[in-house]
């Protein structure tokens, strides 16, 4: 007999369904090259170094380190975090931080504090599918805010907000940005728009959720302090990760903001404790580890991947395609001429042998069928041109197909 689940959903459960499921992995050749993973490359996974670490800090704290809770080194974790966040600029005490398992449970924390089915989020278009799901899981009304090369369009916002308050209109509670090299479309919100955002969240008394997954992978240009560092005003909620500057698989991110918040994200994370045993690994590992130098030498991996994606789009990539030149991360967002559909030519080039994502799935209002996100985070810089190269076949050939 199979149980009967209709009346046991939660009305959460039953209006999400299972549509979260990421799309666009159709059909597809094994040994096609991997545009679509926001992993770190192979090569820059510290394989000896993490062993070594599990060995010697399991010994060296003993049980607590794999019991509830953990021990020093799990506390020499958030010590460690909290010192890298201190160099760039986003200060603070203990009471005010909380370590998660990945960025993406602070995320879920967030909605599980503050949004109500119907409630107002505002994010950004494009935005990263995980953060969008969290927010649809929790019933949140999605309002996109568009995104340029500078950033998000904060004078959009400023329309938005006061028309709602001119029609007495329920204010958003939340803005979800991920500020430096936006998952998927690369770009950075400029310092100016920065605090802009800080004065509309004051003005109008909504919270930022600032996702800082890719802040320190910065290989061109000047940095630009985190919202998380400029906010004197508690409206920040910052969340940050090990994920891409060391392995997605330990599992290990942060929240840091006013002390309020972190005390009601903690009694809604409900989880027994982030991993004692990864964060005792992870803690031993970032004692022994140079973190500058290592951050150094992923940026350079990082540019290395970007300029071959970059000259592979300038040479390969037919007129009437544009695409963003990314300062760091992962990512960059390709637009495809009018007409065409990204969703259309997945499988043509799972075909050719290329997976990158459509573009659908960063919205939250359906578009996205012009657009690809191309990750150069994974692949040898040589793999990412012949990727680009083969997926320009495929729009070619759809865009004569298109003209007749
Ligand atoms: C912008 C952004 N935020 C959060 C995450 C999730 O990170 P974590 O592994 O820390 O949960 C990702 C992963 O791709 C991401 O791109």
């Amino acid at each position: 007999m199979t149980l009967n689940l209709d009346g046991l959903l939660s009305d959460r459960a039953r209006v999400r369904g299972v549509d979260g499921v990421i799309g666009g992995l159709r059909r597809q050749k094994k040994d096609a090259i991997p545009l679509h993973y926001g992993y770190p490359y192979p090569d820059s996974y510290p394989l000896e170094e993490i062993s070594s670490a599990a060995r010697s800090s399991i010994l060296e704290d003993g049980c607590e380190s794999i019991n509830y809770g953990g021990a020093d080194l799990a506390e020499e974790f958030s010590r460690l975090v909290m010192q890298r966040l201190g160099k760039r600029g986003i200060t603070c005490r203990e009471e005010e931080m909380l370590v998660t398992s990945g960025s993406s449970q602070a995320i879920n924390l967030v909605c599980s504090v503050f949004v109500d089915v119907g409630d107002r989020v505002l994010v950004e278009a494009p935005s990263y599918m995980g953060g969008l799901n969290s927010f649809r899981n929790f019933g949140a009304d999605l309002v996109p805010i568009e995104v340029d090369e500078l950033g998000i369009r904060t004078d959009e916002l400023a329309d938005r907000l006061s028309e709602w308050r001119a029609a007495g209109e329920s204010m958003p509670k939340v803005l979800y940005s991920i500020t430096n090299f936006n998952n998927p479309s690369g770009c950075t919100t400029c310092e100016p728009r920065r605090r802009e955002l800080l004065d509309l969240a004051e003005e109008y008394g909504f919270l930022i959720l600032e996702d800082d997954a890719y802040g320190e992978l910065r290989f061109e240009g000047e940095d630009i302090p985190p919202l998380g560092a400029m906010d004197d005003r508690g409206v920040v909620v910052h969340v940050g990760s090990m994920s891409k500057i060391l392995a997605p698989g330990v599992r290990l991110g942060w929240a840091v903001a006013d002390e309020r918040i972190i005390q009601m994200m903690n009694v809604h994370k409900a989880d027994g404790g982030t991993s004692p045993l990864a964060r005792t690994i992870v803690g031993a590992y970032l004692r022994e580890t140079d973190m500058d130098a290592r951050l150094e030498e992923l940026r350079a991996g990082y540019r290395l991947r970007r300029d071959a994606a970059v000259g592979a789009m300038e040479e390969f990539m037919p007129q009437g395609c544009h695409w963003t030149v990314p300062e760091g991360g992962y990512f960059l967002w390709l637009t495809i001429p009018e007409g065409l559909d990204s969703d259309d030519m997945l499988d043509d080039m799972a075909e050719e042998g290329v997976k990158p994502l459509s573009g659908r799935q960063f919205y939250c209002d359906g578009r996205g069928a012009r657009n690809f996100r191309i990750s150069y985070s994974y692949p040898e810089p040589e793999a990412v041109r012949t990727g680009i190269e083969l997926m320009a076949r495929v729009i070619r050939r759809h865009m004569e197909a298109m003209e007749g």
